[in-house]
């Protein structure tokens, strides 16, 4: 069996502009095993969040090849994209990303209902059984009690717990967290990031952590770092 996550081959970024083209990636080759935790460093505005794009099917490359769990996403157009997506990637992202206008347990359903959509997995609940899985997610994260706020009535942390709840909820195999602990002081930041890990290694989940932060990447079992669009 192929254990392999996520492999790029030569991925290059570039915009087009007025005068010279804006080089993002400039040629990225990694391999990415499943289950395994990895880092991505670099200083701002080497790349990090446009290869974790790259990484999910969020964008396409200008050449290079990404391949999640062995099918080329350059092969896929974007709904085949999203819909890989919804039934095996979860994101987090520095600013949250919850949906204001929903409680936090509604926020939390919210992929199992879109996932309707979707073919059977082995991850997901039967019908009906939607609302009490979202319960048990947040109450993992520590807030059984605040299912009904919204996330303006949460603080930073617990919003980012409310997300990780979110991501963890349909038992994605690949978490790609982009700067998850950057809107948070850093004691709450690393609790959210015990939790990530708790999580991660409770459903064997493959994750790649954006981060600037080299003792959280510390701790990942892998460590990449972009310098200027291409791996040091
Ligand atoms: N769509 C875009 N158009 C123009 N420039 C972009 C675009 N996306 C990213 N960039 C530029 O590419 C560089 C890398 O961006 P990014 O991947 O966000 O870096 P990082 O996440 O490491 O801070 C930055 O200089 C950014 O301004
Ligand atoms: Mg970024």
């Amino acid at each position: 069996m192929n254990n392999t996550a996520i492999q790029t081959d030569n991925l290059v970024k570039t915009i087009p502009q007025a005068g010279r083209d804006l080089q993002i990636l400039r040629g990225v080759s990694l391999s990415i095993d499943s289950g395994e935790s990895v880092a991505i460093t670099g200083t701002s505005g080497s790349g990090k969040s446009t290869l974790l794009g790259l990484l999910a099917g969020l964008d396409l490359p200008t050449s290079g090849a990404v391949q999640l769990f062995g099918q080329h996403l350059d092969g896929l157009d974007e709904d085949q994209r999203a819909t890989m997506r919804l039934g095996k990637v979860g994101f987090v992202f520095q600013s949250f990303h919850l949906l204001e206008n929903l409680t936090a347990l509604e926020n939390v359903m919210l992929p199992l209902e879109l996932s309707t959509a979707l073919p059977p997995h082995p991850g997901l609940p039967p019908q009906g059984g939607k609302e009490q899985i979202a319960r048990e997610v947040l109450q993992q994260v520590g807030l059984g009690e605040r299912l009904s706020h919204f996330p303006n009535q949460l603080s930073g942390g617990e919003q980012q717990r409310v997300a990780l709840a979110r991501a963890f909820v349909t038992r994605p195999q690949i978490l790609f967290a982009d700067e998850p602990t950057g809107n948070l002081d850093r004691t709450t930041g690393h609790e959210i990031i015990d939790l990530l890990f708790a999580l991660q290694e409770k459903f064997h989940t493959t994750l790649v952590l954006v981060t600037h932060d080299d003792t959280l990447a510390a701790r990942c079992q892998k460590h990449y770092r972009l310098e200027e669009g291409m791996l040091a």
